[in-house]
This record gives C-alpha cells, structure tokens and sequence, in this order.
C-alpha cells in the first residue's frame, strides 16, 4: 500500500487535456435535432425547441453550457439498444421470483433475464452496425469483420441486487475504437436513468443534466463507493487492508453491487469516487468514458491506464483520485539501482 500523500501518478492524467483538445476541435458544424435520450421511436424526428447549433469554433465554456447531449447516430443506437434491453429487464424484474436461474459458479449468478437483455443488446446493435466485434459477459469475445471497433457489454450489471429484489442493476454498453474507449452508456431501466458519454463531446444524464463529477477536495468530505470481494472471489485480505485505511480517512464508503453504477454515480457527483480491483471490462468500459467525460480520472490502481487488462478501477475529480490512490492504490515502484561503476 503507498504511504498516505506521497503518490505520484505515473501518468499524465488521461482525460482532461485530451477532453480539452477533442472539445476545441474547429470544423464540427450540423444542428443536433433531436436528443439521443429520446425515448424509442421518436429519434429522428426533428424538435426544433430543443436545437443546439454547433458552430465551427466555438469555446469549450460555451459547450460546457450544454445541456442537451448532443445527437449522434452512434449514441442514438446505443441508446436504441439499452431502452429494449431495459424493458425487458424491468418486466422481468417484476417476476424476479419467478425466474429460471442458473449457476455460473460461486455467488455469480445468471438469470434467464441477464441472457436474454443480453441477446436483445447484441441483436440490436449488429442490426445498426453488423461489423463490430463484441466482448460480453455472457458470449464471450465475438470477432466482426471490423477489428477496429468493439462493444463491451454487461447486460445486467448488479445481478445479485436484481435477484434479491433490490433495484440497484443497470445495462452497461461501452464502445471501443482502435483500442481506446469511445463511448458509454450504463442504464438502470427501474429509475429510467440513462447515463451516457461519447469521448469529447461530455457526460450527460437522461434528457437534463450534463454530468460534473463532485468538486470536494479533501478525503475528509467524501463518500466514495468500492466492491467487496466475497464468497468465490479473491483479495479479501488486501481488500479487508484497503478498507482499514480509507475508512479512517472519509466520510462515509458504499457498496452499492454495481461497479456500472458506482462509476455513473461518481460521474454525477453523488459519489467523490470510486475503486475496486478483480472486475472486469464489461463492468467498467462505459463508466471510464462516462467518468472521464464529466471531468474526472480513471486509471489503474497503480495510476496507469491498464484498467481493462489489469481489470481494476479507481476514479475521482483530480484531488480525491490522487488522495484515494494514496490510501488504497499499489506502492509506487522502487526507483532503479543506479549503475555500479567498477
Ligand atoms: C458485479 C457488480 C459488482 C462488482 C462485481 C461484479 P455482475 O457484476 O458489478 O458491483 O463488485 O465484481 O462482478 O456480476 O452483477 O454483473
Ligand atoms: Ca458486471
Ligand atoms: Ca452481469
């Protein structure tokens, strides 16, 4: 564990001078018409009263001001996909008792609702873009004929909440192009929250809010989220650690069953942040765009950007992700032996 207040990160933080360049990129004209968050059926349509003009130019505070997201084919298909996942999600949840469930292995279970949300994601975003490739929880790695571009989807994210009736679970999509996280969108279909992001272009809530991740800056004043490993899963000494050490530094910690929604909730700065190692991609793929969209840092727990080959998270607004990563991230490596001259 590194030693309170003396990490480093090994890395330029990843999103914010990127986000800044990607957001002041000129040439970017059209009029977004209608918002991606629409409801199923009437993207497309034009709603003049909810135009936004982008202009060539214009300023990163002026398009901070937005508060619609601006519309994009991509994002109007991701979106498509989540509200029938989600439908069928919700319906299902409704007979969660009566549910045919599966075991996967130790406390991982797989209900009949987690395969089919999952089949209905996948038909639909093959339907719109029948050449990307896939990383699923449940089908695995499926190769498209487009190598650049794949979808990281957790269809049913808080699969034990949702069996014991707990409406804390979300639809996780994530997208990748040449490697690098795109864009996001995590979806709790029993709050009808809808958080989405696409690289440069910010992180927004449902049809209202754009997405800042909270401003505190002292460990003292957060609450931040993490998951805790149990039966059938590994670390829980370093974990039970962790925990010894960040408790005693903040203001309340919360174990909330969805790592998709622990990132989603500190993008809209209901959580300061969040860690938690032995995840996987499909939990955390839409939620680092989503995070880093909305001002904050994800990395790695030794503050790389290895998050999805390592499959550890931690993300906060600048101060608390590097408080946090003091308590509860890897040490910083030893510095090398200088050469011995003979
Ligand atoms: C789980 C949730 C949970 C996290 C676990 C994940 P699942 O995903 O995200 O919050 O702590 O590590 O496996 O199994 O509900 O899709
Ligand atoms: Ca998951
Ligand atoms: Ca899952």
């Amino acid at each position: 564990m590194a030693s309170r207040g003396q990490y480093e990160l090994h890395h330029p933080p990843p999103s914010l001078p990127r986000r800044a360049a990607a957001l002041s990129e000129p040439g970017e004209e059209g009029i977004a018409c209608v918002s991606p968050f629409s409801p199923a059926g009437t993207a497309g349509r034009r709603a003049p009263r909810r135009a936004v003009r982008f202009a060539p130019g214009r300023s990163l505070a002026e398009r901070r001001l937005e508060t619609v997201m601006p519309a994009s084919a991509l994002m109007n298909v991701m979106v498509g996909a989540a509200r029938k996942a989600g439908r069928s999600l919700a319906r299902d949840f409704g007979e969660v008792e009566q549910l045919q469930v599966s075991i996967k292995g130790p406390a991982n279970f797989v209900s009949a609702a987690d395969l089919r949300a999952e089949e209905i994601i996948h038909a639909e975003l093959s339907k719109a873009r029948p050449d990307y490739g896939f990383l699923m929880e449940e089908g695995g790695t499926i190769a498209g004929r487009d190598a650049s571009h794949r979808w990281i989807v957790d269809p049913l994210d808080g699969t034990t909440n949702f069996l014991h009736g707990i409406p804390m679970f979300a639809i996780s999509i994530g997208l990748e192009r040449e490697g690098q996280l795109v864009a996001g969108l995590i979806y709790n279909p029993i709050s009808d929250e809808l958080f989405a992001a696409e690289k440069g272009k910010g992180a927004f809530l449902n049809d209202k809010r754009r997405l800042r991740v909270a401003a505190r800056k002292q460990l003292a004043d957060v609450v931040v989220a993490t998951g805790i490993p149990h039966r059938g899963r590994t670390g829980h000494k370093r974990f039970l650690n962790e925990m010894q050490e960040a408790m005693q530094d903040v203001a309340g910690i919360r174990r909330t069953g969805s790592a998709a929604l622990d990132l989603a909730w500190t993008a809209a700065g209901r959580f300061d942040g969040y860690w938690e190692r032995n995840i996987q991609a499909w939990d955390m793929a839409a939620g680092i765009v989503i995070v880093r969209e909305a001002g904050g840092i994800c990395t790695d727990l030794s503050g790389s950007d290895q998050m999805l080959a390592k499959g550890e998270v931690i993300c906060g607004n600048l101060a608390i992700h590097k408080a946090l990563l003091g308590v509860v991230g890897d040490p910083p490596p030893e510095p090398h032996p200088l050469p011995v001259n003979d």
